[in-house]
């Protein structure tokens, strides 16, 4: 059996990660700092049915002062998920949490994994935000990234140091640059789960600049789906992935099938758009399909109705 560390396990991605994990019978120890960028409650409730499973232990704490060499020791995996996300927070006084929990927590566990005997993959959560407002769409792995956010910025550098610590001391990372990820316990900054939440509270849904931004939705077994393969697919060792959700889809659009699932007009309020956000996102998935089997299974309006269960039951 593999032993396996999930960071970010209390979060909406690890969450996932850490439950498909236990379901296969796999050993998991998840990691959690529970900080409160947003409601460390609504962590505590992704992982409340998840710590019931002897097979999972948690480790409550901040990656950066942990004893890695001694966490490792015979680790077979690592799914890095912990991070700040967020865009917009990213400009201003917020920064330096973007530079510790993205960058200087990301080497401080790359620095232990180069001497992690047993380590077979250590699968880093990257982010479509790399590429910033990228000229070719959809995006492939080529294109050289520009990110216009300070987030793109330190994600971009993470991964860098990946591929840094792979070249020089052979740590086995694969990178997957996530496009947008949506589904059961998405974070509350983010605008599905924003614009559901408000369509429960009968308030109009805030959306940034026109609407006719296009955005590649990922839903988010379809991501866990990718980390699984990464972390075992021999030939995925070193490279770097787009996950996408396989279609570019209008903001707009997304609304009018919000409302189909709801089964009412929604009232909508359009405010500035937002800096750092980029234009469009469309991922170009082929060499996750080549090399991973990478193939999304979920339709937009099928994940969006699993959202929305979610939402009611966690509001109401
Ligand atoms: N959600 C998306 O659409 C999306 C898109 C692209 C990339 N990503 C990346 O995927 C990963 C997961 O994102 P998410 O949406 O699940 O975010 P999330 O905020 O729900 O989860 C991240 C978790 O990491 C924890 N954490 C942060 N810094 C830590 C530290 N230093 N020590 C211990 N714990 C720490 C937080 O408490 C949080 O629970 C992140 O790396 C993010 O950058 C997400």
């Amino acid at each position: 059996m593999a032993k396996i560390i999930v960071t970010g396990a209390a979060g909406f991605i690890g969450s996932h990660i850490v439950e498909a994990l236990l379901q296969r019978g796999e050993e998991v120890i998840g990691i959690d700092e529970f900080n409160d960028y947003y409601e460390p409650m609504l962590k505590h409730k992704n992982i409340a049915h998840l710590q019931l499973s002897p097979n999972f232990s948690l480790i409550e704490g901040n990656i950066q002062f942990l004893d890695w060499q001694t966490l490792l020791k015979d680790i077979d995996v690592v799914y890095h998920q912990a991070a700040q996300a967020g865009v917009r927070a990213s400009w201003g006084q917020g920064f330096r949490f973007y530079t510790e929990r993205n960058i200087s927590a990301t080497q401080v566990l790359l620095e232990a994994a180069k001497d992690a005997k047993h380590l077979k993959r250590l699968v880093f959560a990257s982010t479509s935000s790399v590429y910033g407002d990228a000229e070719t769409l959809p995006t492939h792995e080529g294109i050289c990234p520009q990110p216009v956010s300070p987030y793109g910025i330190t994600k971009l550098a993470a991964e860098r140091l990946c591929g840094l610590y792979h070249k020089n001391f052979g740590v086995p990372f694969v990178a997957l640059r996530y496009f947008t990820v949506y589904g059961p316990r998405q974070r509350p900054d983010m605008a599905f789960h924003k614009f559901f939440k408000s369509i429960l509270q009968d308030e109009a849904i805030p959306v940034y600049g026109d609407g006719q931004q296009t955005r590649d939705f990922t839903f988010v077994s379809d991501a866990v789906a990718a980390n699984l393969a990464a972390a075992t697919v021999p030939e995925a060792v070193g490279e770097i992935f787009n996950i996408g959700g396989g279609s570019r889809v209008v903001l707009a659009e997304v609304l009018d099938t919000m409302a189909e699932i709801i089964g009412k007009p929604i009232k909508r309020n359009h405010i500035e758009k937002a800096m750092g956000d980029a234009r469009h996102t469309a991922a170009d998935v082929s060499k996750a399909r080549k090399i991973l089997g990478y193939q999304p299974q979920v339709s937009l309006k099928e994940g969006l109705t699993r959202e929305w269960q979610w939402i009611k039951s966690l509001y109401s």
